[in-house]
């Protein structure tokens, strides 16, 4: 394997994870992913971007041999599929110094136990020349780490971001040429780990703005000779600025949870509140997270399960608390045979949520008419708060 030509001083030199299928063991990867990583040849010195996951460690040796010796091995972001190669980049080039924060140093050594004398820090806009290039660091704290930063290359224009704007997205393109495709990707990875950070993300936007940018290179999926598209979409993901729809996941166990879930989605779609559903028992979840991006309502669907809810619905709870959505509004809706304290469990986990909880409809077995009439109530409750945040009209 060769490295790819970016430019005549830049090479693409990461691996493609064409079959994974879960990110920590949680998160669906329907289109696989990619580590990347580039070598940056000024005139008298080299730096390599980011390394791989380690057992992808063989792939970056092979397109680095040939390359010569990089002095700088430098890490944007200290987590495992990014910086899991440093030791042994360390091992085969001796003379290499790694450059990152300073909190990043210290992860390095403590998770990865890298020589904590290889590794030198680097400030906020500090910059490190490689004679006709140069490396300067841009702290972007918190791109769901808190040591992240980018790297930005201004000869060309480069930013190497790292996991902002990135997407798990194995491809064989170097930049993105199908758009709509990336940016599924994308919001799905922004989704997933970025969006609880929006605040700060936001502020990243606005420190980028600073930087002429010609082209962004990501650790993962392809990079952007069109910055302004993914730019743009995190503007959108991160503003306060939510859509006129019900995020609905649920899960049932006899129908009636199901029936309560279909008449309320009616009911909202009949009062032009579009409706985004997840069957829990069978969702994917990177698709629900995506729904949470910008969804203005949230209602958890659940029947009791020994008194609670059921434990998909709790799980479901506790993946919307800890990406903090914007969500606005929340309810929940489902059904029990005995007995129950699901509306107190879910609201007791869904705390970091700043949302107004609307009045819960909660049944006892299969929906009646008055049942419905509530869930009917509900739905217009939803209506009259879109309405009033201005986004139906
Ligand atoms: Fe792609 Fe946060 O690692």
């Amino acid at each position: 394997m060769k490295p790819r030509t970016i430019s005549d001083r830049v090479s693409y030199v990461g691996a493609v994870d064409w079959d994974r299928r879960l990110f920590d063991a949680l998160i669906p990867l329907p289109d696989g992913t990619s580590y990347n990583a580039y070598v940056v040849r000024g005139s008298e010195k080299t730096a390599l971007i980011d390394t791989v996951d380690w057992p992808f460690a063989g792939a970056l040796f092979e397109q680095l041999a040939g390359a010569g010796q990089p002095d700088f091995i430098v890490a944007n972001h200290a987590e495992q599929d990014h910086a899991g190669a440093i030791g042994a980049a360390l091992e085969r080039f001796p003379g290499a110094v790694v450059l990152c924060t300073a909190k990043c140093k210290g992860l390095l050594v403590d998770e990865l136990h890298i020589d904590p004398e290889r590794v030198r820090p680097v400030e906020d806009g500090s910059k490190v020349s490689l004679g006709d290039r140069t490396l300067e660091f841009v702290s972007l704290p918190w791109v769901h780490w808190p040591e992240t930063m980018a790297t930005y290359l201004p000869e060309e224009g480069t930013l190497f971001s790292c996991d902002l704007f990135g997407s798990h997205l194995a491809t064989t393109d170097l930049f993105a040429t199908d758009e709509r495709r990336v940016y599924e990707a994308a919001k799905r990875y922004y989704a997933e780990i970025m969006m609880p950070f929006h605040p700060l993300i936001r502020g990243h936007l606005e420190k980028l703005a600073r930087y002429e940018l010609k082209t962004i290179l990501t650790s993962h999926g392809p990079g952007y000779r069109r910055p302004e598209f993914i730019l743009d979409a995190y503007r959108d993901w991160t503003s306060d600025k939510v859509k006129n729809t019900v995020v609905l996941p649920f899960v049932s166990m006899h129908e009636s949870t199901r029936r309560m879930a279909d008449h309320l989605t009616a009911g909202l779609a009949e009062r032009g509140v579009a409706v985004e559903r997840f069957d829990l028992a069978c969702v994917d979840l990177g698709k629900l997270a995506m729904a949470l991006v910008d969804a203005a309502t949230l209602v958890l669907g659940t029947p009791a399960v020994l008194a609670g809810p059921h434990p998909h619905a709790v799980g479901a709870a506790y993946l919307a608390n800890a990406l903090r959505p914007k969500t606005r509004f929340a309810s929940i809706i489902g059904s029990y045979g005995w007995g129950h304290k699901a509306v107190e469990t879910i609201a007791g986990l869904v705390k970091n949520l700043k949302v107004e909880l609307l009045p819960p409809v909660m049944i006892k077995g299969a929906p009646r008419a008055d049942d419905l009439k509530k869930l009917d109530e509900l739905a217009e409750a939803v209506a009259s708060r879109h309405r009033a945040a201005g986004i139906l009209a």
